[in-house]
């Protein structure tokens, strides 16, 4: 029953880098399309090497498979293939983040994975009868004029970009890092959102908050930590994004019935599930919304609670919210 209702939600997913849609068959098909040499020489060694024990060491491959990505039929390829299997789950709306200065640091420009992700976006709409948007991060381990030079790059396709988001290896880069970055994102009428308290202090999201005045939190699971900070996320309302393999995967929580998905929504959070790098951590959204129902037991009521959050967190438009509710 569970099974069904999962699939069978109106569901968006408001927290996907699509460089880490990229799953490990479609790693070697781009490499052999394109020549490109691979530190693994087969699919299941490269499957093998994802067992991560913090962000950083996530990361670190994150950025190795994306380098298969060269031309606008690559980032098409992968676009599309990740919303075929969001559909299958049941996602009617995704806001997808990308990482600009991943590919741009390879000299490869907006001008490339622009046109590749939109075209895949437009025959998913039509094809899928998915929408979606997409959300520019920027990474945060760089420079803020490194940032701002990326936000300059994309004014050509201000129009085609819904947000700005911020993610990367959180600790030691926190969020007033970007401040004049994420004004000058609003003056353009960008909205935010920021990673922040995922392996990161909960002053973070306050940062997040204050000075970027982010809409909604990705991640964000360690505000548990403040009280006074989980009353203010319940009162006002700020979305949380949170992604429960990803945070096994990733060691925040040892397993995942250690998870604290369940207190915060049961605490009055306007907690959402999401599946941030699915090619990595072993599932996608239903498989995030099942790991928590067995885990944590939660009732239907909790599943269809987490499904409604979600439209409602999301930056579609109060029609389309209305279409899902
Ligand atoms: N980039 C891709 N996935 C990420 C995550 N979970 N945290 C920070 N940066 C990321
Ligand atoms: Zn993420």
């Amino acid at each position: 029953m569970t099974d069904d209702l999962i699939r069978a939600l109106p569901k968006a997913e408001l927290h996907l880098h699509i460089e880490g849609s990229l799953e490990p068959e479609m790693v070697f098909r781009l490499a052999d399309r394109h020549g490109v040499a691979l530190a693994y020489d087969s699919v299941d060694a490269l499957r093998a090497a994802y067992d991560f024990h913090d962000l950083q060491s996530f990361l670190d491959l994150y950025y190795a498979g994306a380098d298969v990505l060269r031309d606008e039929a690559d980032f098409y390829d992968m676009t599309r293939a990740y919303l075929a299997r969001a559909a299958a789950d049941g996602v009617v709306h995704s806001e997808i983040f990308f990482d600009p200065q991943t590919h741009t640091a390879r000299g490869i420009g907006f001008d490339v994975f622009m046109p590749g992700m939109l075209r895949a976006l437009a025959d998913g709409e039509r094809e899928l009868g998915v929408s979606a948007k997409l959300i520019l991060c920027f990474l945060r381990h760089l420079s803020a004029d490194d940032a701002m030079a990326t936000l300059d790059a994309a004014l050509p396709w201000r129009d085609a970009i819904c947000a700005v988001g911020l993610d990367s290896s959180e600790r030691g880069h926190p969020p007033s890092k970007f401040t004049a970055v994420f004004d000058r994102a609003r003056a353009l009428g960008l909205l935010t959102v920021a990673h922040a308290g995922e392996e990161g202090p909960p002053a973070y999201i306050v940062e997040a908050l204050d000075l970027l005045k982010v809409r909604r939190i990705d991640h964000g699971v360690r505000c548990v930590e403040d009280g006074a900070l989980v009353e203010r996320l319940a009162r006002e309302q700020v979305p949380l994004t949170v992604c429960p393999l990803s945070n096994v995967k990733l060691c925040v929580f040892e397993r995942a019935a250690d998870h604290n998905l369940k207190t915060l929504l049961e605490r009055g959070l306007c907690v959402t599930v999401n599946s941030d790098d699915p090619a990595y951590f072993g599932g996608y959204v239903a498989d995030n919304y099942r790991a928590m129902q067995t885990a944590l037991s939660l009732s239907d009521a909790q599943i269809v609670q987490l499904a409604r959050n979600s439209i409602t967190a999301s930056f579609a438009d109060d029609d389309a919210k209305a279409r899902w509710l």
